[in-house]
This record gives structure tokens, sequence and C-alpha cells, in this order.
């Protein structure tokens, strides 16, 4: 099974941005924790991180019959992008939506998610193991 992980603005900061938020775990190390999560469950995972929506956008596209699943935290894009949102409708690839922070308790702007309408799953303020779960998810690991 073939994973994309996408990652949106800024989340290539974390360990930098808003610690209190998003803590001290560096992208870098987010990344190394994805990928040896998912080869332990045997699952092929590529990870992505653009600071702009129409690379997001692109992938997405790109990702049709490359891929079975897709985890996404489309950061900031989340509560604005339709273009993110009509490009995973466009590939109807299987598709998690994942926020380290719990963006329902947060400022009323981050509740309305369009991505997420795309989405099958939602994993909403566990951290950086929400991107864990939803590997883990996607590849039916401890249904
Ligand atoms: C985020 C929440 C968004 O509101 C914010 O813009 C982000 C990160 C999260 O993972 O908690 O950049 O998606």
């Amino acid at each position: 099974m073939k994973i994309l992980v996408i990652n949106g603005p800024n989340l290539n900061m974390l360990g930098i941005r808003e610690p209190d938020i998003y803590g001290r775990e560096t992208y870098a190390s987010v990344c190394d924790k994805i990928k040896s999560y998912a080869a332990q469950i045997g699952v092929d995972v590529e990870i992505y991180q653009s600071n702009h929506e129409g690379d997001i956008v692109d992938k997405i596209q790109s990702a049709y019959g490359n891929f079975d699943g897709i985890v996404i935290n489309p950061a900031a894009y989340t509560h604005t992008s339709v273009a993110i949102l009509d490009a995973l409708k466009s590939v109807s690839i299987r598709a998690v939506e994942v926020h380290i922070s719990d963006v329902n308790e947060r400022e009323q702007f981050r509740h309305i998610s369009y991505a997420g309408m795309a989405c099958e799953h939602h994993i909403i303020g566990h951290g950086t193991d929400g991107y864990l779960e939803a590997v883990a998810y996607l590849a039916g690991v401890g249904e």
C-alpha cells in the first residue's frame, strides 16, 4: 500500500513555530517518525510539504493512479482552499485529514475545513502522533 502524506504552509517550521501550540518536535523528526512507523507496518510512504496552494493541488493530482491513500494536513489552507477540496474530490483517493492542534478549540476561522469535506476520517488535536494514526487508519491496522 502506498500513502502520500501532504503538509501545507509553515509545517516545515515545526519545532520553531509557536511551540506552545505545535510542540518542539522538528519537521524533520516528525517525517522520520512517520517513515519508521510506516516501514514497521509495511506501508510505502512519501512525505511532501509545500507553502504554495497550487503546488499542493499539483501534488494531489499527480497522486492519481499512484497512491492508495492520502494523509493531508493542509495547515492554513484548510480554512480557505476550495482548490485543495476540489483536487481531493478529483482524484477520489481515500483521504484522512490531520491537524496537530485542536482547531475546534481555537479561533472561529479555524472551525471550517474545506479539505476535510473530501476526507473520510479526521484526526484533530492528537499532536504529531495524529499522522501515525492516519497512516494506521488507511492501512487498516488495529481494526
Ligand atoms: C494546523 C491548524 C491550522 O489552523 C494552522 O493554520 C496550521 C496547522 C494544525 O496542524 O494544527 O498551520 O493545521
